[in-house]
């Protein structure tokens, strides 16, 4: 199963991605994390500290065919070549970043992320996260396109969820079967409510809720992931259960369909 998670800056996105997928390797999934931020940093979020030794997916692994840009060589090989150990047997792959200035766009970055993700395909033992930067132009890009699901992160002020909005639209011209919205930062009931009624008055699905935490802050300061600074923290605890039920979703609907 493949999850992506996008919204505004500074929303929670790698915060989320990185718990999330020491969590789902914890219970026993094996699981891909993809920092596809050009200005990288969940290898930090995670746990990762020899940042200079995890290599880049090389964009020399794509070829563009008719259906979209696919991997040159098999994808467990490029698991294998491309990714580093994380903690709890989390494997991290991250997409290049610009090494110089005035080098050009960052498509071919983009497109090798796409290529890993189709060739990943939605293969139920592997939980794939994808954590994907502040700008919609991951959705222009198609960047996530194959995704099975993609999380918008909103924060509970308005420019944050006009930023989900956005994204949403653009994502319901895609093929990504399910888009949802984990609501983060609620310091009091009225933050989730204004959210919730938010997505309520769009049609959004709002699939879970992580109160504020000063916690997760002091990971931050600390240099530290959460999960090794503050384990037993509320957010923690949120998203061991958001992300168990996306989970068994998935598995449910697959059953269901008999695939
Ligand atoms: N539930 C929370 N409570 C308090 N602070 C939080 C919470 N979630 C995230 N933060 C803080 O918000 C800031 C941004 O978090 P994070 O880097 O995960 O966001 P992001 O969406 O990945 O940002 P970017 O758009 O830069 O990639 C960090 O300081 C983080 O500690
Ligand atoms: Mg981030």
């Amino acid at each position: 199963m493949r999850i992506a998670v996008a919204g505004k800056g500074g929303a929670g996105k790698t915060t989320i991605c990185a718990t999330a997928a020491r969590l789902m390797a914890r219970s026993g999934h094996r699981v891909v994390a993809i920092d596809g931020d050009t200005n990288p940093n969940l290898h930090a979020a995670i746990g990762v500290d020899a940042a200079a030794e995890a290599p880049f997916l090389p964009t020399s692994l794509v070829s563009r065919r008719f259906d979209g840009p696919r991997l040159t060589a098999p994808v467990d090989e490029v698991l294998d070549r491309h990714s580093v150990p994380a903690p709890d047997g989390v494997r991290l792959v991250r997409m290049g970043m610009p090494q110089h200035a005035d080098e050009g766009c960052m498509c071919s970055a983009h497109a090798t992320v796409s290529a890993f993700l189709a060739d990943l395909g939605d293969d139920a033992g592997t939980v794939t996260l994808l954590d994907l930067e502040a700008s919609p132009e991951h959705l222009s890009r198609g960047t996530a396109r194959h995704s099975d699901v993609l999380l918008l992160v909103a924060e509970p002020y308005y420019r944050s969820l006009e930023a989900v909005r956005l994204q949403a639209s653009l994502a319901a011209e895609t093929s990504i079967g399910r888009v949802a919205v984990v609501a983060n930062k609620c310091r009091q009931p009225p933050d989730f409510d204004a959210i919730e009624e938010y997505c309520d008055r769009h049609g959004l699905e709002l699939a879970g809720a992580l109160p504020w935490s000063e916690a997760v802050l002091e990971a931050d300061g600390a240099s530290r992931p959460l999960l090794d600074h503050a384990p037993g923290d509320p957010v923690v605890g949120a998203l061991d259960t958001l992300f168990d039920a996306l989970v068994a979703g998935s598995a449910v609907a697959r059953a269901e369909a008999g695939v």
